[in-house]
This record gives structure tokens, C-alpha cells and sequence, in this order.
């Protein structure tokens, strides 16, 4: 049952409800988007908790814009929070990881003061091999004239002006991870009721990080900072005793971050040589980096790309890529030190 030591039960309805006394001009349509965002959660997870006895395993064949095989997952996602956003009149446009463009709100429906980004299905690669993937969403206020539709510059912000933002994580359970800015708040998902219950408050990373996570086999395309850097997480030279971390990296980003967030850690995706096309690394900044950044500074982390705070990364495209160094908020700032004193300036 929840961890709320009142013993209440507390939904994740009642909770943003009370999110939105902090906003005395609140008209409730936020409230209503992270309503929707939980729907879509519990009717993803009603299918990836099936996925080996339905037909959502496997490839749909088909490649999206990041020139990734498109899971059946990914597809079912992607279409559920669309179809569940279009016509409630609280978006001005969507922008999603499998849409090349952004999605602009069918002219049939109201446009609405708000703009949602989302990664519908991350860790695709893990589907098959039942190990937690999650979805992503970001959500920021439309710059655009109200009752026009929805521009690409209303999505191309930087995350410090991100409202709010989010995971699911499709787990050993579900569970909803979000913050509108104040504090962030877990809820799992109580499958009998149907209702996404208050399970951890007030989320603090700790103090004392136990994890890093990396893909250690790309060190090869590593540059010499970041070789540095990942030694030093091996070994804390240079700090009074041991970092003491432990390796964990599963290839799900949500769940790599949820794991380090709730026990402490790094995770880093550097970028790397590996693939000229993507200098950058492979991680998004849109719909990946800068919503969980949002996050991870909410619980006492931290997020950069190595050089400069992720949210302050005025994004140039849709599906931007950038390193991404997030949680622990000394260990962020080692790597901007490691990468400033062994890559130089750089670019
Ligand atoms: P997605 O499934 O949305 O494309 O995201 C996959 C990402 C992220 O979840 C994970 O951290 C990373 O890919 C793993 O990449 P590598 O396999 O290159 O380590
Ligand atoms: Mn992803
Ligand atoms: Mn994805």
C-alpha cells in the first residue's frame, strides 16, 4: 500500500488536483492533460503486461525518422497518446519520437494553450526480452497565438520553461513518475482499482550514489575526457574514499534513470565517435533528456551534456540529439570538469 506514513490513500487525481492550488490562475487544463497522460499509462501498460500472448511483440518491419526499427510497442504507444490528446482542446500541437514532423491538432478540434512531447515507448529494444521500458512526455506552454495552430516553435524550448513532465515505467509494477516544478511525486498503479495510488512522495535522490550506468562497450568511441570521467567513476581517484559505485546499465533509459534516481547513481550516454551521423550520442533532448532533467533537478540531481546545463540547451530541432550526464549532481559536475580539462573547450 502506499508509503504515505498517514496511511491515506492518495490517487494521482486527488494529487494533481492538489498540485493545482499552487496555481491561483490554474484553469484545470494541465490538470486534465496529466489526467489524460495517466490514462494513457494504465491502457500502455494493459498491453505491455500481455505483450508475450498478444500481438504487440516484434517489429513492425518499419523504420521511423532515427532510422530505428519500429516495435509493435512503439506503434501502439504512439498512437494512444495521440488519440487521446487530439480533440481534448488543451494542445496546441504534439511532437513525437516516431513522427518525423510535429503533429499538428486535427483541424476538427479546438487547439488548446499547451504543448506535449513524448518518447511513447523507450527501451523498445527490450520489449521482446521482458525487461521494463517506460514512455516519456514533456510539457510546455504554447508561445503561439491562442486559437492558431500549433508551431514548431512552440516545441522548440529549452527545458528550464518546461511546466511540467514525466515517465511511466512498465515494470515489476506500474508506476507514474511526474512534477509540475513542485517536488517530485511516484504513484504506482493499483491494477484492482484501475488507479494510479501515491506510493512515493516528495522523491530526494540520495546523497550517497551507489550506481553508474553506461554502455562500457563503447568506450573505444570515447574521447579522452570522457575516458577519464568513466575511470573516475571506477575509481574516485582523487577523492578521499571510494565512490563504491556499482555497473548497472539495461538499455532502458526510463529504467536506468528510475532505478538511479531512487538509489542514487549517474547514468551517462556520452557522445562518441561510434556513428559520424550522431556526434551528439544517441539520446534525445526533447522528449528524453530535457523532461527527465526537469526531474532530476526537482529530486536534488542534476543534468548536463557535459558542458552545459541540459534545461538551458536551446533546442535547433525536433529530434536533437545531445549527450546526457543526469542524477547524482557531484558526479554531473565531475564530467563538465573531466571534459573541460582533457577535451578543452571544445565545441
Ligand atoms: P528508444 O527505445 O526510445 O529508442 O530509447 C532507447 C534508448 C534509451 O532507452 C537507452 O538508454 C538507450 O537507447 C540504449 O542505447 P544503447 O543500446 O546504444 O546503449
Ligand atoms: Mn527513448
Ligand atoms: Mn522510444
Amino acid at each position: 500500500m502506499p508509503s504515505s506514513n498517514s496511511g491515506q490513500i492518495t490517487t494521482i487525481e486527488r494529487h494533481i488536483l492538489d498540485q493545482q492550488h499552487h496555481y491561483p490562475d490554474a484553469s484545470g487544463a494541465l490538470t486534465n492533460l496529466l489526467y489524460d497522460l495517466a490514462l494513457c499509462g494504465k491502457i500502455i501498460a494493459s498491453k505491455v503486461i500481455q505483450a508475450g500472448l498478444m500481438d504487440v511483440l516484434g517489429k513492425t518491419g518499419l523504420q521511423n525518422v532515427q532510422g530505428e526499427e519500429v516495435q509493435k510497442l512503439d506503434e501502439f504507444a504512439d498512437e494512444t497518446i495521440f488519440k487521446l490528446n487530439d480533440h481534448t482542446g488543451r494542445l496546441a500541437v504534439m511532437g513525437s519520437e516516431e513522427h518525423d514532423e510535429i503533429i499538428p491538432i486535427p483541424k476538427k478540434y479546438k487547439t488548446g494553450k499547451y504543448v506535449l512531447l513524448y518518447d511513447p515507448l523507450d527501451g523498445s529494444s527490450n520489449i521482446d526480452v521482458n525487461v521494463s521500458v517506460g514512455s516519456i512526455f514533456a510539457i510546455f506552454k504554447r508561445k503561439s497565438p491562442e486559437g492558431t495552430p500549433g508551431t514548431l516553435e512552440d516545441v522548440l524550448q529549452p527545458g528550464r520553461d518546461l511546466v511540467a513532465a514525466g515517465y511511466i515505467i512498465y515494470g515489476s509494477s506500474t508506476m507514474l513518475v511526474y512534477s509540475t516544478g513542485q517536488g517530485v511525486h511516484g504513484f504506482t498503479l493499483n491494477r484492482m482499482l484501475g488507479e494510479f495510488l501515491l506510493s512515493h512522495p516528495n522523491i530526494r535522490t540520495p546523497e550517497k550514489p551507489k550506481y553508474y550506468s553506461v554502455n562500457q562497450a563503447y568506450e573505444p568511441y570515447w574521447s579522452p575526457g570522457v575516458l577519464r570521467y568513466v575511470r573516475y567513476l571506477q575509481t574516485g581517484e582523487g577523492e578521499p574514499e571510494k565512490l563504491g559505485l556499482s555497473l548497472r546499465y539495461i538499455g532502458s533509459l526510463v529504467a536506468d534513470f528510475h532505478r538511479n534516481l531512487l538509489n542514487g547513481g549517474l547514468f551517462c550516454y556520452p557522445a562518441d565517435r561510434k556513428d559520424p551521423k550522431k556526434p551528439g550520442g544517441k539520446l534525445r533532448l526533447l522528449y528524453e533528456a530535457a523532461p527527465l532533467a526537469f526531474l532530476a533537478e526537482q529530486a536534488g540531481g542534476a543534468a548536463t551534456d557535459g558542458r552545459q546545463r541540459i534545461l538551458d540547451i536551446a533546442p535547433a530541432s525536433l529530434h536533437q540529439r545531445v549527450p546526457l550526464y543526469i542524477g547524482d549532481k557531484k558526479l554531473c559536475e565531475k564530467a563538465e570538469q573531466y571534459i573541460q580539462k582533457y577535451d578543452g573547450a571544445g565545441a
